[in-house]
């Protein structure tokens, strides 16, 4: 099957200062967005997500390597044409109002005068501006600004979409939505990239991830890949835990932490977990909670992105 979006050894030195000192963004990065898949590149600021997904719009012309929309070279009129962008830092028109910004896009994007509109008027609905697109754009919040973009993203029903740090601004209930937004995505069949560097958001929704350090993709796969599931932290909340078990379950190495009239015992390991829920259970306590945490990810993150800072 044909990759959807495609790097290939992509590499981006920029030339920065009077003394044209070399800035190295991107170093041989090659990886495969397949068709339908929710793609997340994850990296600490800095690392060249931004750079890496200019490449693949055409708008930073690499240094070595190539990139391909749906298999036409990244920049040509076809790897456009199916293809939605939200910018980083979207600049909008602040004179225009939402509503006339959207349908504004829609035309540009070749949409007749109705389609634009009608198509504006559902995504205002899916990004929660429905009814608050009518204002101009210089007195939108930060949040609705980031909304309105995402809106303009997929005013073209593209194929692809790409989207740098779509949570960005957002509030917990946007957040959430633009999630939801991009599962939906999924589900028509769309195929998504998008940068982070919330762990969460990758956890929430990724089939796959790459993780990018200092212009390098450290890992690329699916999360059950690049973290064993075995390796999952685990806390178990109890309460009427008795102190003697307790204590035991600390010697044997759990973190344990009182909280209110709750114990919180927290197991880097997966399987010892389970083994302490039924010595919990059997002891009469009552649990509250017994939440996996893939903390491993972020483990691996830091370990990758302090293992780089290190050594540079
Ligand atoms: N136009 C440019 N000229 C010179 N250096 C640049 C340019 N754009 C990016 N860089 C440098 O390239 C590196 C990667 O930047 P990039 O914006 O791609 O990172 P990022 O992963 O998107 O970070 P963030 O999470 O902060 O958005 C940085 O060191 C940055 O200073
Ligand atoms: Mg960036």
């Amino acid at each position: 099957m044909q990759a959807q979006v495609r790097a290939e050894n992509l590499s981006k030195t920029f030339r920065v200062g009077f003394f044209a000192r070399k800035v190295r963004a991107v170093e041989s990065l090659s990886f495969e967005v397949r068709p339908g898949e929710i793609f997340g590149l994850l990296g600490p600021n800095g690392a060249g997500k931004t750079t890496t997904i200019k490449m693949l719009l055409g708008f930073v012309r690499p240094s070595s390597g190539q990139a391909f929309i749906a298999g036409a070279p990244a920049g040509t009129l076809a790897s456009r044409r199916k293809l939605g962008y939200l910018p980083e830092h979207p600049a909008l028109y602040e004179f225009l109002r939402g509503d006339e910004y959207l349908e504004f896009a829609g035309r540009l994007a070749g949409l007749s005068r109705s389609d634009a509109r009608q198509r504006s008027a559902t995504l205002l609905e899916r990004v929660g501006l429905a009814g608050r697109a009518d204002r101009r754009i210089r007195k939108f919040s930060k949040g609705m600004v980031q909304r309105l973009a995402l809106a303009q993203s997929l005013i073209a029903e593209p194929e692809t979409v790409i989207l740098d740090e779509p949570m960005s601004g957002l509030d917990p209930i946007g957040r959430k939505d633009v999630r939801d937004l991009i599962l939906e995505l999924r589900v028509e069949g769309r195929t998504v990239l998008f940068s982070t560097h919330i762990l969460s958001d990758v956890e929430a929704i990724c089939d796959r991830v790459g993780i990018v350090v200092e212009g390098r993709l450290t890992d690329c796969g699916a999360l059950h890949e690049l973290v064993a599931p075995g390796a999952r932290a685990v806390e178990l909340v109890v309460e009427k835990i008795p102190q003697e078990l307790s204590d035991r379950l600390a010697a044997s190495g759990a973190q344990v932490l009182k909280r209110d009239l709750a114990t919180v015992l927290t197991f880097s390991e997966e399987p010892k977990a389970r083994q302490a829920l039924a010595s919990v259970l059997e002891a009469g306590a009552t649990v509250i909670a017994f939440t996996p945490h893939r903390r491993s990810l972020e483990e691996l993150f830091v370990a990758r992105a302090r293992g780089k800072a290190a050594t540079s």
